[in-house]
């Protein structure tokens, strides 16, 4: 075990900083992507499903430029989804006729499925530039939750004209919705209700090797620090191009990759999560964040607290205390469902626990029937409808 935890750190400083030195943040330089297949967009995956896709651009308070799909449907009814970290609106369409998108759009709903800031759609902004400018990086879970979100939520309600929607989230985009509702009370109101797919907000109780990042990060951040490496994973980076060039080779590549690493991650479980969709998922993620956004979860889970970004001695200066301000989740008012597997490595029952006895709206909680069911599976499960959508889609229902 400590042999595996080895030699993963070993191998992900390593590889970080030949790309990086290489290359210190352009990313941009497509030389190994460029030799992989083209990768669909969420609207190419719609269309060849016989759904029209559009697409929209907004521009946050501080500049960031995002990009939305929507597969147009009764404006009275939008529902929008948010991904997770190092994600895309793909998530919710890569599991194509018994994807949460296309089900949705079936059943008549306007679905819009956004994208946060740095990751392979909303990559822009009106004045950095994400391959020379350090600062586009500068960012966490909380500017997606007090920027990009309430700029994606308006952008729904203003073209559908509309007071209110419903939601969908994942992870990362769970957490997003906490912090919005925690600290800009006004936007309770415009969420009727919120799914929340394996809830995120306490990473005390993680599992795999998920402790052991969470308490090494400021060491590894230290390294990369130096190294000047501020972009994760991108969509187009070359470290990217080479975990597709590994994980897709047939066979091979789900027992080294997905058994043996990420499993590791978001919990092992190969039935519902079987190889071929994994070859799928590896072509669309990870997408892309910032370094910043990854050692804020790894804060979070260290110092036991929701809180925001901690700067150390900075946080007198940044928010005038010593320690950083937690996140009110009694101040999240929005109704919430909450939806967890048992053999989630990161969403497990014990952080969910946390988040539940907090929030004052919780309408309904469901620990999914199938055992192993883990992170990914919220997404991409074989018998994804069975499990879960129709939990959803009942919650859905009532509003
Ligand atoms: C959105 O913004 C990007 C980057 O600025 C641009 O390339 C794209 O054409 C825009 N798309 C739409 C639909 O406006
Ligand atoms: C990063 O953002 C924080 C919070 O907005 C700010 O205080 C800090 O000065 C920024 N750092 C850089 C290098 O721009």
């Amino acid at each position: 075990m400590i042999f595996l935890k080895l030699k993963l750190l070993f191998t992900f400083i390593l590889v970080n900083d030949v790309v990086s030195y290489a290359q210190p943040l352009a990313d941009e330089s497509k030389v190994l992507s460029k030799l992989l297949p083209p990768v669909p967009s969420f609207a190419e995956i719609a269309n060849k499903h016989g759904f029209k896709c559009e697409e929209y651009n907004v521009t946050t308070s501080d500049g960031y430029i995002l990009h939305l799909f929507r597969i147009p449907g009764e404006v009275k009814r939008p529902v929008f989804l948010m991904h997770g970290v190092l994600d895309t609106a793909d998530a919710f369409i890569l599991r194509e006729e018994d994807s949460l998108a296309l089900t949705l759009a079936r059943k008549g709903y306007d679905v819009w499925a956004g994208n946060n800031r740095g990751n392979r759609y909303s990559r822009h902004h009106v004045t950095l530039n994400p391959n020379k400018d350090t600062r586009f990086w500068n960012y966490t879970f909380h500017e997606m939750g007090t920027r990009d979100l309430p700029a994606m939520i308006d952008l729904v309600l203003d073209r559908t004209g509309q007071s209110q929607l419903s939601a969908v989230a994942h992870s990362e985009g769970t957490t997003i919705f906490y912090v919005l509702g925690a600290t800009k009370p006004e936007y309770n109101s415009k969420i009727k209700v919120l799914a929340s797919l394996a809830p995120i907000a306490h990473l005390q109780h993680t599992r795999g090797i998920l402790p052991f990042l969470i308490q090494t990060a400021p060491q590894l951040n230290i390294i990369l620090e130096d190294l000047n490496y501020q972009e994760v994973v991108g969509f187009n980076s070359n470290i990217r191009a080479l975990i597709r060039w590994i994980c897709e080779v047939p066979g091979t590549g789900y027992s080294l990759c997905y058994e043996g690493l990420i499993s590791q991650l978001i919990g092992f479980d190969t039935f519902e999560l079987g190889p071929k969709i994994f070859t799928t998922i590896i072509e669309h993620y990870p997408a892309g964040t910032s370094k910043k956004n990854l050692l804020h979860y790894a804060q979070v889970g260290r110092r036991k607290s929701f809180a925001q970004y901690d700067y150390g001695i900075g946080n007198i200066r940044q928010y005038g205390s010593r320690t950083p301000p937690e996140y009110d989740l009694s101040k999240v008012t929005f109704d919430i469902g909450l939806y967890l597997g048992a053999n989630d490595f990161v969403s497990t029952i014990k952080d969910v626990d946390i988040i539940k006895k907090q929030l004052p709206n919780v309408v309904d909680y469901q620990i999914l029937a199938y055992p192993l069911w883990n992170h990914f599976d919220h997404l991409y499960a074989k018998d994804l409808p069975k499990y879960l959508l129709r939990h959803v889609l009942k919650l859905l229902r009532n509003y």
